[in-house]
């Protein structure tokens, strides 16, 4: 925390700089450190509500490459967390290989050292590469997929004032004893995003390695035809920009520059902004629904009536309904959460 403060009593920094100081620079950095997961955590993903979550992205996965007749592929899952996710797509992609003959490879690509151990840790009994670099993988027949990966990248936020572009910094107030932000303008006025947004947005919110994030993806995507991209995230979709930057702290919303490293900092994603990025670069097929579409028409709602119809404890089966409910009730997870399925139309 200390080495976060002395970062910004120096000078002021850009926000998203601000956020990647809080969640990954230093040993202190949220990711590098805490409990984050869970309800002992500071918030719950999809994967700890249920395993059946992971369990219809394996089957989504391997039955879009068995449509293709195709029996061998990978997986890359990206921000793997702790790897609860990975954990239930092999071990159920294994469970299809009892009746099918696939041969498939799992891999990880993860920012934090931190994480990176506890996955290693606890997969250690399934087989599980880790990548540094997206250039790292043969890109055929490859699927990627990531669960709240794009909410944890670092933001910028831009307002318009007259016709001059201001973009908001951070410092410490040393009179005042706390961390302040203002709006200062702006330094580079061509960045990208100003290719992507309309030009009566006077508010963005964006991430500009989100946006070099899936340019990346976009190149993995074109070198084969059979590669697919899946990413869920909470989010909305609009041509204007809402402010929804938060901090989260024992699943309750704090301020950003509260106890910065032990504070989660996440955004809603504008799946708008995101499905753009696509459409501007190459001839792609791209789909954004939400989590209780993809997950009903993927066949959620047959995979639990098998499991309940398997356990004996009513407290049992209660329990998995509700978690199954909470996946995808349009006022739980079920619509906040959105996922954009893209492949390649070439
Ligand atoms: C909010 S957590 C979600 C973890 C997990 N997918 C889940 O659903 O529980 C975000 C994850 O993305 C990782 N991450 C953030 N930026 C990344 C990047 N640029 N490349 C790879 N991993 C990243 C974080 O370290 C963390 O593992």
């Amino acid at each position: 925390m200390l080495k976060i403060i002395n970062n910004i009593k120096k000078k002021k920094i850009p926000l998203d700089d601000y956020i990647n100081t809080c969640l990954y620079k230093y040993k202190s950095s949220y990711y590098e450190k805490k409990k984050i997961f869970g309800p002992r955590g500071d918030f719950i993903t999809s994967p700890y509500i249920s395993s059946i979550f992971g369990e219809i992205i394996a089957v989504y996965i391997t039955n879009y490459f068995l449509e293709k007749k195709l029996y061998s592929f990978s997986i890359l899952e990206i921000g793997a967390g702790e790897g609860v996710m990975a954990r239930d797509i092999i071990n159920t992609i294994n469970t299809i290989n009892k009746f099918k003959n696939i041969n498939f490879s799992y891999f990880i690509l993860e920012k934090s050292e931190n994480l990176k151990k506890k996955q290693k840790k606890n997969l250690s009994k399934l087989k599980v590469n880790w990548i540094k670099s997206l250039d790292d993988l043969e890109c055929k027949n490859l699927f990627i997929v990531s669960n709240e990966l794009l909410d944890a990248f670092p933001i910028k936020h831009l307002k318009k004032i007259k016709n001059d572009w201001y973009e908001k910094y951070v410092y410490y107030d040393n009179k005042k004893n706390k961390i302040i932000s203002e709006y200062a303008k702006l330094k580079n006025k061509n960045q990208k995003i100003f290719k992507l947004v309309s030009k009566n947005n006077d508010f963005i919110e964006f991430s500009p390695l989100v946006i070099e994030f899936l340019n990346q993806i976009i190149k993995v995507l074109k070198k084969n035809k059979n590669n697919c991209f899946l990413t869920f995230d909470y989010g909305y979709q609009g041509n204007n920009f809402k402010n929804t930057l938060q901090g989260l702290k024992n699943h309750k919303k704090v301020s950003i520059f509260e106890d910065p490293g032990n504070v989660d900092i996440t955004y809603l994603i504008n799946f708008n902004l995101i499905k753009k990025i696509f459409n501007n670069k190459s001839n792609f097929n791209n789909i954004i629904m939400s989590q209780s579409e993809f997950l009903t028409r993927a066949g959620i709602i047959e995979r639990l009536r098998q499991a309940t119809n398997i356990l004996t404890s009513e407290k049992d089966k209660l329990k998995l309904e509700m978690s199954v409910d909470r996946l995808i009730h349009p006022k739980k997870m079920g619509s906040l959460f959105k996922c954009l399925i893209v492949t390649n139309a070439n």
